[in-house]
């Protein structure tokens, strides 16, 4: 008996559609024997068809120009969205749910945004509405979690899952690179677009953390919810002490539970030269997951690219195409679910790094002991580099380390230049 067909339609050929018929086909003998079935692309929507034709000609499908060639088309069983931009995707994607199509996207900014209301027709259609690729590209994270991670209580995740701002804090704390040198030489390399904000004002790591704070905790939580923090004042000169410090920079997505509620956050931040976060560097990804009964673990890989992230593409379809065999449809992504609970100040704690100027020399420096003191702020180490200071705490709510930061502002002879969280 021949194998069953799973007929695709890819919506966009870029960066990321371009390497997803060139996969099926490098990995077309293991993909049948696993999922017992054939997927080929059978359509393409382009904006140019002539473009895309050599593409099209070498894989054998047809461009089409028009949504509703694929969305009305009773052949295609899925579409994968790999246009890009929030609201011409989710109307694509919608058509496509309402036409009881199987979707796939990779796209962070539409599902941190609108993944509930996608997920939820999804359910209602009885289809499945995959997107491994939208978090970290090449790295399994999202599935891991589901799947891999649902007997654990996880409790902390950490993430360097942003690819353009790791090669830039790379480049500054190796090279002593300042930042604008950073981004020049990160843009020459294409890990940067022209208008690099999304990055590096952290927006892009954010999305990622709405959608891994999800699958961790059950918690559906939006942009507003978290506390973004990006690159572009981060100073070569906190950099430099760091390193002295034996730690190094790196922009981390943190969600973390305390208690019942969670604090998810994206700033730059001290990591320990011995935490396994700190050796990955330049555009790589990884996310550090610290659970009740694993322990420690982290997933390491590449966050971008062709090839890595049209695997996850892939690994999405032969998912459906293993659904479609078993007829278990309609289940979402993410199957766990508790109401979405934030972590108060009193309950969030961080280890810190402050920064200050002290402008009436050393004499005040029994004085800024003493407004930790009365912060309830325990001080590890303390670090004159006159006029300046740094200090290094141990673990404090962030409700004193803002009682302490009030204190500071209303006591003259200090400068506040600088505070990051720790990650020890
Ligand atoms: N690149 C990566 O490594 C990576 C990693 C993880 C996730 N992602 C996500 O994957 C998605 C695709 O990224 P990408 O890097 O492949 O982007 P890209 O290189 O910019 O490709 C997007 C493609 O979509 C086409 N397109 C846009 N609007 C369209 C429309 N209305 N109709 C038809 N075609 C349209 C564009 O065509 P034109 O050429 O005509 O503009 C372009 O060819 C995004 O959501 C991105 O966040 C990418």
């Amino acid at each position: 008996m021949s194998k069953r067909t799973l007929k695709v339609a890819v919506l966009g050929l870029g960066t990321v559609g371009f390497g997803v018929p060139a996969i099926l086909q490098e990995q077309k003998d293991k993909i049948e024997q696993t999922t017992e079935m054939k997927i080929v692309i059978a359509k393409a929507l382009v904006r140019d068809v002539e473009v895309k034709k050599a593409l099209a000609q070498k894989y054998h499908f047809q461009l089409v120009p028009d949504i509703k060639d694929i969305v009305q088309d009773p052949e295609i069983d899925v579409v994968v969205e790999l246009i890009g931009g929030i609201e011409q995707a989710r109307v694509f994607i919608k058509e496509a749910l309402n036409a009881c199509k199987h979707v796939v996207s990779a796209n962070k900014d539409l599902i941190a945004t609108y993944g509930e209301e996608l997920t939820t027709l999804a359910k209602k259609q009885n289809v499945n509405f995959y997107y491994e690729a939208a978090v970290a590209g090449g790295i399994p994270i999202l599935r891991t979690l589901s799947s891999s991670l649902s007997a654990d209580g996880i409790y902390e995740v950490l993430g360097i899952v942003n690819g353009t701002t790791n090669h830039m804090l790379t480049q500054m704390m190796q090279k002593g690179a300042t930042y604008d040198e950073a981004l020049t030489s990160a843009q020459k390399l294409g890990f940067a677009e022209a208008n690099p904000t999304n990055d590096v004002d952290g927006i892009d790591a954010a999305y990622k953390m709405v959608i891994l704070s999800d699958f961790a905790y059950g918690m559906k939580i939006s942009l507003d919810d978290i506390k973004i923090q990006g690159i572009r004042m981060l100073q070569s000169q906190d950099v430099k002490i760091a390193d002295s410090l034996d730690y190094v920079f790196k922009l981390i997505g943190y969600s973390r539970k305390f208690d019942e509620g969670i604090d998810v956050a994206v700033a730059p931040a001290l990591v320990h030269k011995n935490h396994q976060l700190a050796n990955v560097n330049n555009e790589m990804n990884a996310v550090f997951v610290k659970s009740a009964e694993i322990g420690e673990s982290m997933y390491y890989g590449p966050g971008a690219g062709s090839l890595p992230t049209a695997a996850s593409v892939v690994a999405d379809l032969i998912a459906i195409a293993q659904n479609v065999q078993h007829e278990v449809l309609g289940i979402p992504f993410n199957t766990y679910k508790k109401a979405k609970k934030l972590a108060t100040d009193s309950q969030i704690r961080n280890q810190y790094y402050f920064h200050f100027e002290v402008l009436d020399g050393k004499k005040q420096f029994e004085q800024l002991k003493s407004l930790f003191a009365k912060a309830q702020i325990k001080i590890k180490q303390m670090i004159d580099y006159d006029p300046q200071v740094v200090v290094l705490t141990y673990a404090a709510s962030a409700k004193r380390k803002k009682q302490f930061l009030k204190s500071i502002e209303s006591t003259p002879g200090f400068e506040l230049i600088s505070v990051y969280n720790i990650f020890d």
